[in-house]
């Protein structure tokens, strides 16, 4: 198949997105224009002067911009706005259903109200199904880097939203941050209803992923790459069917691997989990989610049947119930026989 072609079966493959924070599609052109909005000094001249400082190092000095960047989202219209780009661009890339991540303590904690960041996602999200087609489930992320009592308050502020809210998730820096920490406040959000999931084995060992999945109770793993240095762990979520959100263009940008071309996809693929492609932080890593679907193809040798393999992975690992996901598939089996 030549690249033109891959790139037309790639972009019409329909799909889902599990593992995108909602802050990390702030495009350096919206930043722009919230910061000129909210009437808020950017330490940069233009968009071009902003994407130039995107040369991270390692997970923390990719954070340091990214929390940076939030200081524009303000009003409840800027949440509002950020989350529809997303979902207009998604509308023209074949995607069917998101489970977005959203840092309620990073607006909090800039005095920004959770309703005003929660109203306007949410908001956005009941139009962007109305208007694309695009079902969603929102997942609110915990800062792992902060108190546990923090992220306790953060599950209280959420109380009226009800199921409204479907995730709790946790993220953040990692190393030095186990998920031991929260097993509290995630015990108490099974408990009111909430699916589980969590950051690790980004830049964490296996011991985090473990972790997650014993003390978090957690449903499917964000990113989860180094479980390879563990084959036992390998085997349990083999075993147990444990979705992994693997990231490519994002663990390059960060260094999690020196290039793509060594990176773990096929070999997770190839050991019988249960993977799927997202695209993490896109704004910031250079490529959206069908972007990571070709680039991870270019690089790997991928197979239009892997993607095909990846993209049903990616209603498979996903919250919606087995009759939308047998759906999905069937569609995307249907797209792959046309
Ligand atoms: N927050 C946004 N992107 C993240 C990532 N890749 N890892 C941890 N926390 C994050
Ligand atoms: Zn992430």
């Amino acid at each position: 198949m030549t690249d033109p072609d891959l790139r037309a079966f790639a972009l019409g493959l329909p799909k889902a997105e599990l593992h995108l924070h909602l802050e990390g599609t702030l495009e350096p052109e919206l930043m722009f224009a919230l910061a000129g909005r909210n009437g808020i000094p950017l330490p940069y001249e233009s968009a071009g002067a902003v994407r130039a400082a995107y040369d991270f190092t390692d997970l923390q000095s990719f954070l340091d911009l990214y929390y940076a960047g939030c200081a524009v989202l303000v009003t409840e219209q800027d949440f509002y706005d950020l989350t529809y780009a997303y979902l207009a661009r998604m509308a023209d890339e074949a995607v069917r259903h998101v489970e977005p991540f959203y840092d309620p303590q990073t607006h909090t904690a800039r005095g920004v109200a959770f309703e005003t960041a929660t109203d306007g996602i949410l908001r956005a999200l009941e139009d962007g199904e109305r208007d694309f087609g695009i079902t969603s489930r929102l997942i609110m992320s915990f800062l792992r880097d902060l108190p546990a009592e923090s992220a306790a308050a953060t599950l209280e502020a959420a109380r009226p939203y009800g199921a409204r809210i479907a995730g709790v998730g946790l993220d953040s820096a990692e190393v030095g941050h186990p998920p031991e920490d929260f097993a509290a406040v995630y015990a108490v959000a099974r408990q009111r209803g909430y699916r589980p999931v969590a950051h690790a084995g980004e830049e964490g060992p296996p011991a985090y992923i473990t972790g997650a999945l014993d003390a978090l109770g957690a449903q499917r793993i964000d990113h989860g790459v180094r479980c390879l240095e563990d084959p036992a762990l390998v085997a349990r979520l083999v075993r147990d069917r444990v979705p992994l959100t693997v990231c490519p263009l994002s663990n390059v940008r960060l260094r999690v691997v020196d290039t793509l071309g060594a990176h773990p996809l096929r070999r997770l693929m190839d050991a019988g989990l249960l993977v799927t492609v997202n695209s993490d932080d896109p704004a910031y890593f250079g490529g959206y989610l069908t972007d990571n679907y070709l680039a991870a193809a270019r690089e790997l040798r991928l197979t239009r049947e892997d993607l095909v393999r990846l993209a049903e992975a990616s209603f498979e690992a996903s919250f919606l119930s087995e009759h939308e996901k047998a759906a999905r598939i069937a569609e995307v089996r249907e797209y792959a026989r046309s």
